[in-house]
C-alpha cells in the first residue's frame, strides 16, 4: 500500500495492491470504519469539519474486488480554507499565513526542516500529520472485508489514557469490545477516570497519551515465519504498530509484564484437543511463537506518547531569528488514543493479510478460502493419524 496527500491538500489517496479478486466490499462498512477513526473524546475541531467518505477509483466493480490495484480517495473538506496556502503552483501570497517557524518539540517540524532544507515547517507537518491515517484506515477497511470473508476478525480497545488504566480482568473479549465500542474513549473500563485525565490536561493547556490493544481472532496457526528474522510476524507487526504516528512502544501480549516473571508463569502449556491440533491452557504469548501465529488470538499493543502540539507550549527556537521562543500552537487534539487504536487495527490487518497471501493461494477469494480450509483440514487429519 502507498498513501499520498497533505493534511490540508485537496485529498488523501491510497493505492492498495495485491487484493484477491472476488472480495465483497460493503461501502457502509467502509464508512462505519472511517467514522470510528474520527471519533474520540479529546479530539480537536478538525474532525468536526471533515466527513471522511471514501471514493473508490479503481479495483472494484459492482461491490467486488477485481484483483487489480484498489485506489481510494478521501477528500479533505478543510482544503477549501487552505487553497491559497497549499497551492501546487503559482507564487506564495504576500502574506503567506500559517507559516510555522517555531518547531514543536515532539513533532516532525525541526528535524524535517533541517533534513529537507525548508524554511517553513508547514512543508513538513502537512505530510507528517496523522491526517494521513485516514487513507490507511480506508485501505484497512478493504482488507477487513477480505479477512471477514475468511472469518478472521480484528478489534481494538483503549487500555490506558493519561496514566489511567482500564481493569479488564475477568471480562471476555466480546464484553471488552461491546463496552469499548459504546463510548468515545473506546475503553472497556475506567471511562470516568480516563475522561477526567483528558479534561484536566486540556484545562492546563496540556495533552495526554496512552495505550491501545489490537486483537485478531480466527487466525490459523503458522502465519509468519521462523526461518528468517525479518519475516517473523513479531517483527512485521512491530513495524506496523510503530508506524502509527506518536506510537513509541509496542508489545505482543503482556510482554513487559512477562519480562519480569518466571518462565513457568509465562509460557502457555500445550494441551491435546479431541478434534484438532493441540491447544493452549493460556495465551500469555499474545498468539505468537517463533515468529508465527499459534492460532490463539493475536494481541498487539501500542504505547502512544502525549500529543506534541501544546496550548501552553514548551520552549523552542524561532527558525527565522535563531532566538529562543515558545513553540507554535495550532488547532490540535488533546488525546488521540481512541483513534490510534482504530489505525492500529488497519495496520495490523495489512500485515495479517500479507502473511495469509504468502502462505495460501491468493488470486481469488474462493481459492484462498479453499486453500486455507485444506490446510486446517490437514492439521486435523495429522492429529487423527496419531489415534
Ligand atoms: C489519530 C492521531 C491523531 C493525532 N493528532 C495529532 C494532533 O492533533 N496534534 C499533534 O501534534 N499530533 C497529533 N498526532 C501525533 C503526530 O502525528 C505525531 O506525533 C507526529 O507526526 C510526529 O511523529 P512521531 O510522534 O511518530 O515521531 C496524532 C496521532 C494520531 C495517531
Amino acid at each position: 500500500m502507498l498513501t499520498a496527500g497533505e493534511s490540508h491538500g485537496p485529498q488523501l489517496t491510497a493505492i492498495l495492491d495485491g487484493m484477491p479478486a472476488g472480495v465483497p466490499v460493503d461501502p457502509d462498512r467502509v464508512a462505519a470504519g472511517m467514522a470510528r477513526r474520527q471519533l474520540g473524546f479529546g479530539r480537536g475541531n478538525r474532525m468536526q469539519i471533515e466527513r471522511d467518505t471514501v471514493e473508490f477509483c479503481s479495483g472494484l466493480r459492482f461491490g467486488e474486488t477485481l484483483g487489480s490495484p484498489v485506489t481510494l480517495v478521501v477528500e479533505n473538506r478543510d482544503h477549501a480554507n487552505w487553497t491559497h496556502i497549499l497551492s501546487a503552483f503559482g507564487t506564495p501570497p504576500a502574506e503567506r499565513g500559517r507559516e510555522l517557524f517555531r518547531p514543536r518539540p515532539g513533532h516532525a517540524d525541526l528535524v524535517g526542516m533541517l533534513k529537507y532544507e525548508r524554511a517553513d515547517a508547514r512543508d513538513i507537518l502537512e505530510r507528517a500529520s496523522a491526517r494521513e491515517t485516514a487513507a490507511r484506515v480506508a485501505a484497512g477497511e478493504v482488507v477487513r472485508a477480505l479477512l471477514s470473508a475468511l472469518d478472521i476478525h480484528v478489534v481494538s480497545h483503549v487500555i490506558a489514557v493519561g496514566g489511567e488504566r482500564a481493569d479488564v480482568e475477568g471480562l471476555s473479549l466480546e464484553q471488552i469490545v461491546e463496552r469499548a465500542e459504546a463510548n468515545d474513549l473506546r475503553c472497556a473500563e475506567g471511562y470516568d477516570r480516563m475522561r477526567a485525565a483528558v479534561e484536566a490536561a486540556g484545562a492546563d493547556g496540556d495533552t495526554v497519551g496512552g495505550e491501545f490493544e489490537v486483537v485478531v481472532t480466527g487466525l490459523p496457526p503458522g502465519l509468519g515465519s521462523s526461518m528468517a528474522p525479518d519475516r517473523k510476524l513479531d517483527c512485521r507487526l512491530a513495524g506496523a504498530i510503530m508506524s502509527v504516528p506518536a506510537v513509541k512502544g509496542m508489545e505482543i501480549g503482556p510482554a513487559f509484564l512477562n519480562a519480569g516473571r518466571r518462565g513457568s508463569e509465562v509460557h502457555d502449556e500445550i494441551l491435546p484437543q479431541s478434534d484438532g491440533p493441540p491447544t493452549r491452557a493460556s495465551n500469555r504469548a499474545g498468539g505468537l511463537e517463533g515468529g508465527m501465529t499459534t492460532g490463539l488470538p493475536l494481541v498487539c499493543r501500542g504505547a502512544m506518547k502525549p500529543i506534541s502540539t501544546l496550548k501552553k507550549p514548551l520552549r523552542s527556537v524561532n527558525m527565522q531569528t535563531g532566538e529562543i521562543d515558545k513553540a507554535a500552537f495550532e488547532r490540535s487534539d488533546i488525546c488521540a488514543v481512541p483513534a490510534a487504536g482504530v489505525v492500529g487495527e488497519a495496520v495490523v490487518m495489512m500485515v495479517v493479510a500479507e502473511a495469509l497471501l504468502e502462505s495460501f493461494a491468493g488470486d481469488t477469494l474462493s481459492r484462498l478460502r479453499d486453500s486455507l480450509a485444506r490446510y486446517r483440514e490437514g492439521l486435523r487429519d495429522r492429529m487423527r493419524g496419531l489415534t
